[in-house]
């Protein structure tokens, strides 16, 4: 796809991957809406994109609260009418076991990571219907496949993503309308800047990538016909081997990030 004029919207655009979205969409022509809770971060990267394209705009919005995202959601369209790529990138993550996280901690990644994407594919699909074209790109992780001890609340939230994709892929067929999720192994952002992350190696699985990296694959992601896009793409043989074998891989898996989790010190 020429991104040319396109009217991209990136949320958690304020940092990480986002950000690094933001910047490459910019560089290939695109209009870019940025939005996240931080204003002044959000100003600070439309600084940085306003060298390659004139049209941005930045909607200060928490993606958790379905009124917010409605509005922003009006202020998009009413400013360009139309809208050719959305992207559902808004996440955080909180460490712990599920023993030691409070309901409202697990709902909250929820309420952010899945319900986040929920109210932005509710209030851009209908435009995207009626202009018989447009792509979700949803960022989801490898942790959509792999369920780790530390994190299965937010794992969850990523297997809960990549379901409701793969259905509603399904169902655009012959729309116009297309979605692929973009799963990434560690990204070396402020992801894990959280508390609940102190005493965390943030190498445990021996691969970090650049937020740089995993912004191409955004990119790609939004003119691809795939469902999702594993980075680096390697680590798809590891999901197949889990899901064929999971008899011999989950005792592997679980053992490594068990160690880790213990490493951490338990708060119990
Ligand atoms: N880093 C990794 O290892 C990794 C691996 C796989 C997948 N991912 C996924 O990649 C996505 C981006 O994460 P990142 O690694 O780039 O981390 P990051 O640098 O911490 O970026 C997270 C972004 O999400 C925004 N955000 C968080 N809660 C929000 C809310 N309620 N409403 C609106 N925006 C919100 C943050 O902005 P504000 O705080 O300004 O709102 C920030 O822009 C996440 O969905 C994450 O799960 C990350």
């Amino acid at each position: 796809m020429n991104f040319n004029n396109k009217i991209v919207v990136i949320t958690g655009a304020s940092s990480g991957i986002g950000e690094e979205s933001a910047i490459r969409f910019a560089k290939k022509g695109a209009k870019v809406v940025l939005v996240a809770r931080r204003k002044e971060k959000l100003l600070h990267v439309e600084k940085k994109i306003l060298e390659f394209t004139k049209d941005t705009l930045v909607c200060q919005c928490d993606v958790s609260n379905k009124d917010q995202v409605k509005k922003m959601s009006e202020k998009v369209l009413e400013n360009f009418g139309r809208i050719d790529v959305l992207v559902n990138n808004a996440g955080f993550v909180i460490y712990g076991k599920v023993n030691e996280l409070s309901i409202e901690e697990i709902e909250s990644q929820m309420e952010t990571n899945y319900f986040g994407m929920i109210y932005s594919t509710k209030n851009f699909l209908p435009q995207m219907l009626e202009q018989k074209s447009g792509h979700i790109v949803n960022v989801a992780s490898v942790g959509a496949s792999f369920s780790i001890p530390g994190v299965a609340s937010y794992c969850a939230t990523k297997f809960a993503m990549l379901g409701f994709s793969e259905g509603l892929k399904h169902e655009l067929h012959g729309t116009g309308v297309d979605l692929t999720v973009v799963s990434p192994i560690m990204v070396r952002t402020d992801l894990f800047d959280h508390p609940s992350f102190e005493n965390f190696t943030k190498n445990a699985t021996g691969i970090s990538l650049s937020s740089e990296t995993v912004a191409k694959a955004v990119v790609k992601a939004a003119n691809s016909p795939r469902l999702e896009i594993v980075v680096p793409s390697v680590v798809r043989a590891g999901i197949w081997a889990k899901h064929t074998f999971p008899f011999l891989i989950n005792p592997i898996i679980g053992s490594a990030f068990r160690k880790q989790l213990e490493k951490r010190g338990s708060k119990e």
